[in-house]
């Protein structure tokens, strides 16, 4: 691949552009079109000629930071096959990039099909005021820039995906200019990742906050052990470069608390909480607006944050993981894949503590872990394999499903004085610190069962291979207190959500009968949930917010562990209270125009549980009622 060098484009003509094009106002630009790029060159003839005589360029901004930018490329490797012979070419600009050797092993293992080039002096991203990637840009056979925008209107915001595709911008500017007709179109936004911004001598720097010993620090604690290479984050922050290019997004993303990924709001506090003080916001605001200034590397932490590559307990007593990898493809809906993996325990045992490690962890997004008793999931996981086609992008163990486990237990399943056919041991996020449970407690897990890891995928924009693992810790003394799950069911009154509703409440209730603790809490339900609490009352009617998720995300699902255990009495009540939002507005809406959705597994159908860690002093399963009280005789 030939060097950003070798492709300059010619217009120094143009005036001088503002430098801090990332920070411009993004609605759609129309900035530069109609304006001739026309010494457009590359640095060697032979080049500049086979270009002059297309019908169009299409020059396309990638970064492989970004994941909208990533998830194009095979969208784009096909449109440059299918135009090439009709007399348009495809070139990637890749303004993020500092070496040549790293774009292109990047473009090598993203298996980018036409060329791509660094842009080191901001020629090229300064020239066609370019703000975004993935923003394409055509060029007519004059050279004259006749359309800029993205792609499709497959997203509808960073990582948020329409259902459905149905514009197509891009093929259109290319059809028109092909057929010599005016673009019907010229402009779109873009969604997509800033591009960099120059370093600029005019930043004016009103802060005495620095990089180094202030930002490092925070981002360390907060960010880094997911934004760092080869981890779930999408882009790394380890260095002063890739946070200048973050800065606005990630001053943004802290303000508003989508980062660092922490659902519950107000409520009880949580073991495994992940949010950010108001101090440490304020500094990162006060930092992006006051100039960025790098300050003295001697200032930066003295050893960079280390991160545990083993087991984070120690040894596991049992690691299971499929004995393949399973192959993700590279783009189209999330997976959803229950890898079914046979315990073989031969008794009874508690898990008093496990952690999950992703083989690839760019692309697991949460697990939620189960053992099943029923062999269901091992049948499912046959018929998977049976009807799997080698040519199939996805494929390997498992079986991929809605959000569940793609079976209900029947009442046969149910056996009277049995462990429960199917049962959860709760879910798994990145970040989450496996820690070990409360004493005296732990999972009861009964001989024979398989263990079901239901993974989430994300897909990255190239192949991925995965194998996870999951590593038990087994109780070493007597567990006097086993931990139970009892699920606050809102199943029965769900039945059906009608279109074109935004507020559609939905509630579930569960009395505990007897006294016991809570410890834990995990809220279910898929892509129509907009938000849910659950609370509990006591028999005298002082009520509790246990959890309260105001806006529900599907893609962080985890056991939320309370710092305080709580206890119950005998007859408290557990509600469960969801909102779920089935209009357009919706933007995770599985239907475009929303349909009805009635209960069930699919992703496309709804569920909602509240489930509950809780033990009691004392073996045996803490019993729970569906049905009221009865009434007090006075
Ligand atoms: C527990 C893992 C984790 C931690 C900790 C974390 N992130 Fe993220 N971050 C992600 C994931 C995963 C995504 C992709 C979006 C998603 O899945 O929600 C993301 C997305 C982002 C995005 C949006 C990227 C895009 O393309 O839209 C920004 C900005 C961001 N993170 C900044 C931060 C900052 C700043 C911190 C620390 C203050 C942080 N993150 C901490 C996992 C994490």
């Amino acid at each position: 691949m030939r060097t950003s060098l070798s492709w300059i484009l010619g217009i120094l003509a143009l005036s001088a552009v503002s430098l801090n094009v990332a920070i411009a106002q993004e609605k759609v630009s129309t900035d530069q079109l109609g304006k001739s790029f026309e010494k457009l060159s590359f640095g060697n003839t032979e080049s500049l000629k086979s270009v002059s005589n297309r019908k169009a360029t299409v020059i396309v901004l990638l970064s492989f930071d970004c994941p909208v930018s990533n998830s194009y490329v095979s969208t784009l490797n096909d449109l440059a096959k299918e135009w090439a012979p009709k007399g348009v070419t495809f070139v990637g600009i890749a303004p993020n990039e500092e070496k040549e050797n790293e774009l292109n092993s990047k473009a090598k293992d993203f298996g980018l099909k036409f060329p791509v080039y660094r842009d080191p002096n901001f020629t090229i991203i300064e020239g066609l005021k370019a703000t975004k990637t993935p923003e394409a840009f055509v060029l007519d056979s004059k050279h004259i820039l006749r359309y800029r925008g993205r792609i499709d209107n497959s997203f509808h915001a960073r990582l948020k995906k329409n259902n459905q595709t149905t514009e197509f911008d891009l093929v259109n500017a290319i059809n028109d200019l092909v057929a010599n007709k005016p673009v019907r179109v010229p402009a779109t936004e873009t969604v997509g990742c800033p591009v960099p911004v120059k370093e600029s001598s005019e930043r004016k720097v009103t802060t005495k906050l620095t990089f180094h010993k202030d930002m490092l620090p925070i981002l360390q604690a907060r960010c880094q052990e997911c934004h760092r290479p080869g981890d779930v984050g999408p882009f790394s922050l380890l260095t002063y470069k890739q946070t200048v290019n973050w800065a606005d997004d990630i001053k943004e993303y802290t303000q508003n608390k989508k980062m660092p990924p922490w659902k519950p709001g107000v409520g009880l506090p949580f073991r495994n909480e992940r949010s950010m003080p108001e101090k440490e916001i304020a500094m990162i605001r006060e930092w992006v607006d006051g100039g960025m200034p790098e300050g003295n590397p001697e200032d930066a932490p003295k050893t960079p944050k280390k991160f545990t590559t083993g087991w984070q307990l120690g040894e596991p007593d049992l690691i299971l993981s499929a004995d393949e990898d399973f192959h993700l493809g590279a783009s189209g809906p999330d997976n959803f894949r229950c890898m079914v993996l046979p315990t073989g325990l031969t008794e009874d045992k508690f898990v008093v503590a496990y952690e999950i490690k992703p083989g690839t962890p760019q692309v697991v997004h949460h697990s939620l872990n189960f053992y099943d008793l029923t062999g269901k999931a091992r049948e499912l996981q046959a018929k998977a394999k049976a009807a799997a086609k080698p040519t199939d992008l996805d494929r390997g163990p498992g079986y991929s499903v809605g959000m569940g486990l793609g079976f209900i237990p029947s009442a046969a399943d149910f056996k009277p004085g049995a462990p429960d056919p199917i049962k959860l041991i709760g879910g798994w996020a990145p970040g989450q610190v496996p820690t070990f449970m409360p004493d005296d407690t732990g999972y009861f897990i009964p001989k024979g069962a398989d263990l079901v890891l239901q993974i989430h995928y994300h897909r990255v924009g190239k192949p991925e291979k995965d194998r996870t693992k999951i590593g038990l810790y087994f109780a070493k003394k007597p567990v006097k207190k086993p931990f139970h799950t009892l699920s606050v069911d809102g199943m029965p009154a769900l039945t059906w959500i009608p279109a074109n509703t935004t507020n559609h409440v939905k509630t579930g209730s569960l009395w505990v009968t007897e006294d016991c603790q809570v410890h834990s809490l995990l809220p279910h339900m898929h892509l129509l949930g907009k938000s849910v609490k659950m609370t509990m009352t006591s028999p005298e009617g002082v009520k509790t917010t246990l959890i309260d998720i105001p806006e529900w995300d599907y893609n962080w699902q985890e056991t939320y562990w309370l710092k305080n255990p709580i206890d119950a009495k005998a007859w408290t009540r557990f509600d469960i209270e969801a909102v779920f939002d089935n209009s357009s507005s919706n933007p995770n809406n599985p239907n475009s125009p929303p349909k009805p959705v009635f209960r069930g597994e699919e992703t496309t159908n709804e569920m909602l549980f509240g489930f509950l860690g809780a033990t009691k002093d004392g073996p045996g399963r803490v019993r729970a009622s569906r049905i009221p009280p009865p009434p007090k005789k006075d």
